[in-house]
């Protein structure tokens, strides 16, 4: 442990924006090198509760989506991290029941860079064999995390990434070559299935009043669209109708908010009719503010970012050398997961369009786990909103090594539209309630 230069001169020239310094067993972040030119960056804050110590507790890495979201940023300070981007004390930050472990993947995402054009990932693979270079590093030098039961917590396109990550983990830790006690994968909002998601968009937006009939066929039609690349593998064509989709749900819905039907953003105008919009996925989670916190006091007080490298500087790159990945479903990974006995969750915003809970249970449904007909024949469980007595928050389900959770009026960000659920969640996924 030390001081970096800018904590040196926040001791000395009094409190940065009121961030505290790294306390030795507080916090940590560092860079791995996981190719040649490629550096990817993490931030682990210990937990931080008042009844046990970081040791009695999990630790649980978040994975954002894009391909191009920062969990170092998003996650981290719009969701589940100690400070909310106000730098305030968030008071549901998973911090208090786990040690959270940020990491922004692929290369070239938040703080992570590349130093050549070359470098980004184009490919789930890549991403998941980047991850495996820098979690070897991480638990080499934090080997006071080697016996902690570790959960994957990931959102949106981390969920893929999430999937693919844990079927490597899984195969690296039995060849002892990767030293931890993985304890289970948590997919929320995930793009599994991306056509699943594609082909519900209409008829979930029909059935809440956000479409009429004519505008459900204009988006049922351009969904087809999509539908016959995947069939034809033509992925990089599918990624680019799955764009004109969204643009055909936007024209006829005034404007729906893909990351939750029920908030609308005034700032985001229907105004761009026929751009094939790859920022629309990256840039929400780089909102002006965001984006000036990270370049500013936080990459100050991490002391390690290289000057060159800006938060988010190459997260259009990092979507763009998806491309051709992007539409390619992992169901069979999960099915993979799933017979090597890893403890899997699918949890799911009922206000999420972009991941609508339809298209998850579609392809649940598909799984090929011999548990499935166990599962669909269960009734699920209601869970009360620790926030509001007597209200539904959720209902789950579980079965053997799968759970299912059904997260009420929150939208595609489960943790920051409902706090209080998610972290019962957390607790209740890593076996502490
Ligand atoms: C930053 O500058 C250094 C030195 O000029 C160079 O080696 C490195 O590749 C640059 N990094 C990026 C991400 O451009
Ligand atoms: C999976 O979850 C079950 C509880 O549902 C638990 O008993 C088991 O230990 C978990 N497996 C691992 C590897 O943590």
């Amino acid at each position: 442990f030390f001081f970096s230069p800018a904590c040196l001169g926040i001791q000395l020239f009094g409190s940065l924006a009121g961030l505290p310094c790294p306390v030795a067993g507080k916090e940590s972040w560092n860079y791995v090198k996981v190719r040649d030119g490629a550096h990817m960056f993490w931030w682990l804050y210990y937990a931080d509760s008042p009844s046990a110590e970081f040791k009695d507790l999990p630790l649980v890495m978040w994975l954002q989506g894009g391909p191009g979201g920062s969990g170092s940023g998003f996650g981290n300070f719009a969701e589940i991290g100690p400070l909310d981007t106000d730098l305030k004390t968030r008071k549901t930050s998973w911090v208090q029941a786990a040690s959270v472990l940020f990491v922004d993947n692929p290369v070239g995402t938040g703080f992570s860079y590349t130093e050549t054009p070359d470098g980004y990932a184009t490919n789930v693979a890549m991403v998941a064999s980047d991850m495996l270079v820098l979690l070897k590093q991480f638990f080499t030098e934090k080997s006071e995390f080697q016996n902690i039961p570790f959960y994957i917590f990931s959102e949106s396109y981390g969920g893929k990434m999430a999937a693919m990550i844990s079927l490597e983990l899984t195969k690296a830790i039995a060849q002892e070559t990767v030293k931890c006690n993985f304890a289970g994968v948590a997919l929320g909002d995930s793009w599994i299935s991306p056509l699943d998601s594609v082909l519900t968009w209409g008829p979930y937006l029909y059935f809440t009043s956000l479409l009429d009939d004519v505008g459900l066929a204009d988006v049922s039609n351009a969904a087809k669209d999509v539908e016959m690349a995947v069939e034809q593998q033509q992925f990089e064509k599918a990624t680019e109708l799955w764009s004109v989709v969204e643009t055909v749900v936007e024209q006829n819905t005034n404007g729906v908010n893909f990351y939750n039907i029920l908030t609308q953003d005034p700032d985001i105008k229907v105004s761009e009719k026929h751009v094939i919009n790859i920022h629309r996925h990256v840039k929400p989670l780089h909102r002006q503010s965001l984006s000036q916190l990270m370049n500013g006091p936080i990459r100050e007080k991490l002391g390690i970012i290289p000057k060159n490298v800006t938060w988010g500087g190459q997260a259009e790159e990092v979507f763009s050398n998806m491309a051709g990945d992007f539409m390619k479903p992992v169901v069979d990974v999960v099915d993979q997961l799933l017979s090597a006995g890893v403890n899997v969750t699918v949890y799911n915003g009922q206000l999420d369009l972009i991941v609508d809970t339809m298209g998850q249970e579609l392809w649940v449904k598909r799984l090929k786990w011999e548990g499935l007909p166990g599962f669909s024949k269960m009734k699920w469980t209601a869970l009360y909103d620790p926030s509001s007595p007597g209200v539904t928050g959720a209902f789950y389900k579980t079965y053997r090594n799968f759970a299912f959770y059904w997260i009420l009026k929150a939208g595609h960000m489960i943790p920051s539209d409902q706090g209080p659920m998610a972290l019962q969640m957390l607790k209740m996924i890593t076996q502490q309630l």
